[in-house]
């Protein structure tokens, strides 16, 4: 997983919590990697994982809700760090369904050896979308926040219903989202 995903959770911890507390959180951890997480570099995905447990036992959440708010929290910090992305959309919807050139082109171009999950889309009517979701990492609950950040900031209200099943022998997430507000 790239750097700029470790350097978003350590903001997400530090503030809103404190620097003390990551620092405790990853004396705590057996991690792979032992140099920092750089933006640009890419660390194991257990690493990653190793963080986030430790994260959970330390603050005594559920590894749910830690994602769902991960994901939440880290939207507007997209937003400010990429700004030609977000802004050209007026509403979640339209942002929602590039997403996976956006992963794919803009990310791709950024960091060549980025591992982005696959997103498909149905699209069944005006205010509903639904994301498919599939990657080795089934980090279905960060999606959840993301989806859920994505829109607050476009002043959205939405409902969503999440399905993990298997579709030709591999898990997917599907995230049936209806958006309340006229999008
Ligand atoms: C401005 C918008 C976005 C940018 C620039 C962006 C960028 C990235 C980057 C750089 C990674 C790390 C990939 C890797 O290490 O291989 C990543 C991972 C991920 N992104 Fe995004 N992302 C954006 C929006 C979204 C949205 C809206 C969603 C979901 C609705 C999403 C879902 C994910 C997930 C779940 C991962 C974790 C990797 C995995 O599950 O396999 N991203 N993204």
């Amino acid at each position: 997983m790239k750097g700029m995903i470790f350097n978003l959770l350590e903001d997400f911890i530090t503030e809103n919590y404190s620097d003390e507390i990551y620092e405790e959180i990853i004396s705590k951890c057996n991690l792979k990697t032992q140099e920092p997480f750089v933006g640009p570099g890419t660390y194991p995905d257990e690493d990653l994982f190793e963080i986030i447990g430790n994260t959970v036992e330390k603050l005594g959440v559920s590894i749910e809700d830690a994602l769902k708010a991960f994901g939440k929290y880290i939207i507007p910090k997209l937003a400010e760090k990429f700004p030609g992305l977000m802004e050209p959309y007026n509403n979640p919807k339209d942002f929602l369904k590039v997403i996976d050139n956006i992963h794919y082109i803009e990310v791709k171009k950024l960091y060549k050896d980025a591992e982005p999950p696959i997103f498909t889309f149905i699209n069944p009517a005006s205010d509903r979308l639904i994301i498919r979701y599939k990657s080795k990492r089934k980090l279905y609950s960060l999606v959840e926040g993301l989806i859920a950040g994505v829109a607050e900031y476009y002043k959205t209200s939405i409902k969503q219903i999440r399905t993990i099943h298997e579709v030709d022998g591999i898990e997917v997430g599907d995230f049936d989202i209806t958006f309340l507000n006229p999008v």
